[in-house]
């Protein structure tokens, strides 16, 4: 396709587009431990992406023209609620993604209160990064309380915080898992020192919705996280996590419909249709709402507790596996099926999670973070299940790798200007400097080293705010138009 303005052949443009998808990571085979979810059953693949396809043109816009998108989405918040022990008040909605429905939550609890002047929100510091969007966009202060030494949310601490400014807080969350660490907040506790003080109590089980109730059943002991818990007042769900669904779908729930009430948007202050919105977007492809109907039908109740089955025992095993190896431990034992691993000083985690890439596993460096060393995060899939003892033997020999090659050297006056800078007094030519450095140089394309870990080093020295404004920077770098 020398010219793109030219047009071209159906087949020439499927061609392209594999072509360009052979870049990627693989979203099939459970090798993939981040980004996607991997039922490992084709055929349910197969009808959501028809379902995406068919309905990709539809507009969510307006359900009173396309009620059969109307009629997807009630179903499915309908089938979310029984999942999740919601009493007959229970509403909700299908968002684009875990980020939008954290959103919501948080707007809507901000804007159902005119009487706060300075809205903030209770967080243990694990919360996803969601909820700090939320704070950023919505002008919502985030008081993080850090979690026990357990890795999860400390109600007393929390408890104190909503304390310090109780009539200006609008929200509490928690997570079920959180995704750093893979464990569920005390979800009872929190939730009963939110009500006690008339705060909305949100848990965010975007990643665990649609594993723990499943795993509740299967006899694993879970704790109460649902609307089975008083004072929980709104969950997030992603179906296209462990729903095993296309990207693009989310469920929020309400625990009445005045909760959700401030969620909604409408106008009538411009001359065209009244705009009228459930969630952040206005015109609403159909495609993913079907893609996540199909999917959730094409899996069933008992097709989910089967795949939950397979990914906890994968899970086990991993954890089993590891518990074997030297130089590599589990943080703390997982309540689902998200684990974070951690290295001890002979050898580099992110070397580890290179050497395992060389290997063909994908999995995803966490940096250091509030005095907590750095950490290798595993989201595991169902489709991974079959492939534990590969997994665990591209582990061992990537930790020998990473042990043989020693500590990742980062020069030592690059640590310290690092240490040192302050992104806000950085401008365009010293972010040129620093990606450079980092060996993250623009120019044609994606300019990713071969090895991470060097880069990986360099941000784990950086303070937070450091490591965002170079990454912004590189991003910036990366979105160039193509001509
Ligand atoms: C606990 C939790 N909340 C929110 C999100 C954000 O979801 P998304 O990436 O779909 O926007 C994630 C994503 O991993 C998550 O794990």
């Amino acid at each position: 396709m020398s010219d793109p303005t030219a047009p071209s052949e159906p087949a020439a443009i499927l061609a392209r587009l594999a072509e360009l998808q052979a870049g990627d990571l693989p979203v099939h085979g459970g090798r993939t431990l981040a980004y996607v979810y991997d039922s490992g059953l084709p055929e349910v693949d197969r009808v959501a992406r028809e379902a995406v396809a068919a309905f990709a043109g539809s507009n969510g816009l307006d359900p009173t023209a396309f009620p059969s998108l109307l009629t997807m989405e009630n179903e499915l918040v309908g089938l979310t609620a029984d999942l999740l022990d919601a009493p007959g008040t229970v509403v909700g909605s299908v968002t684009s993604g875990g980020t939008e429905s954290v959103l919501l939550a948080v707007q809507a609890a901000r804007d159902a209160r005119s009487d706060v002047v300075r809205p903030r929100m209770v967080l243990p510091d694990t919360a996803h990064a969601a909820f700090h969007k939320a704070a950023h966009y919505f002008g919502v202060e985030a008081r993080l309380v850090p979690v026990g030494d357990d890795y999860r949310a400390d109600p007393a601490a929390m408890a104190a915080a909503v304390d310090e400014a109780p009539d200006q807080t609008v929200l509490v969350a928690v997570s079920a898992p959180s995704y750093a660490h893979g464990v569920v907040d005390p979800v009872a506790e929190v939730a009963a020192l939110a009500a006690a003080r008339g705060v909305r109590c949100h848990v965010d089980a975007c990643i665990g919705g649609w594993v723990l109730p499943y795993a509740a059943r299967l006899g694993r002991a879970v704790p109460a996280w649902t609307f089975a818990v008083d004072g929980v007042t709104s969950i997030s769900v992603d179906l296209h996590k462990y729903a095993y669904a296309p990207k693009g779908a989310s469920v929020l729930l309400h625990r009445t419909p005045a909760l959700r009430r401030a969620q909604y948007f409408a106008s009538a202050a411009w001359p065209g249709y009244t705009m009228l919105n459930s969630t952040m977007q206005s015109t609403r492809s159909g495609g993913p709402l079907a893609g996540a109907w199909a999917a959730v039908r094409a899996i069933g109740d008992a097709g989910y507790e089967r795949l939950t089955r397979d990914v906890l025992h994968a899970v086990d095993a991993i954890v089993a596996g590891v518990g074997a190896l030297d130089g590599v431990h589990v943080v703390v034992a997982p309540d689902s099926t998200l684990v974070a691993l951690a290295t001890d000083a002979s050898c580099d985690p992110f070397t580890v999670c290179d050497e395992m890439a060389a290997r063909g596993w994908h999995v995803q460096p966490q940096l250091s973070h509030a005095g907590r060393p750095a950490t290798i995060h595993l989201s595991v899939s169902a489709a991974t299940l079959a492939h534990v003892d590969e997994l665990l033997e591209a582990l061992a020999a990537s930790v020998a790798a990473a042990q043989d090659a020693g500590p990742v050297a980062v020069d030592p006056g690059v640590a310290e200007v690092v240490a040192a800078l302050d992104p806000a007094a950085l401008g365009d030519d010293d972010f040129d400097g620093l990606l450079a450095a980092a060996g993250l140089a623009g120019g044609e394309g994606l300019a990713l080293p071969d090895r991470m870990a060097p880069v990986n080093a360099l941000l784990d020295l950086a303070a937070p705010e450091l490591r965002e404004a170079v990454l912004v920077a590189f991003l910036d770098r990366l979105q160039r138009p193509a001509r």
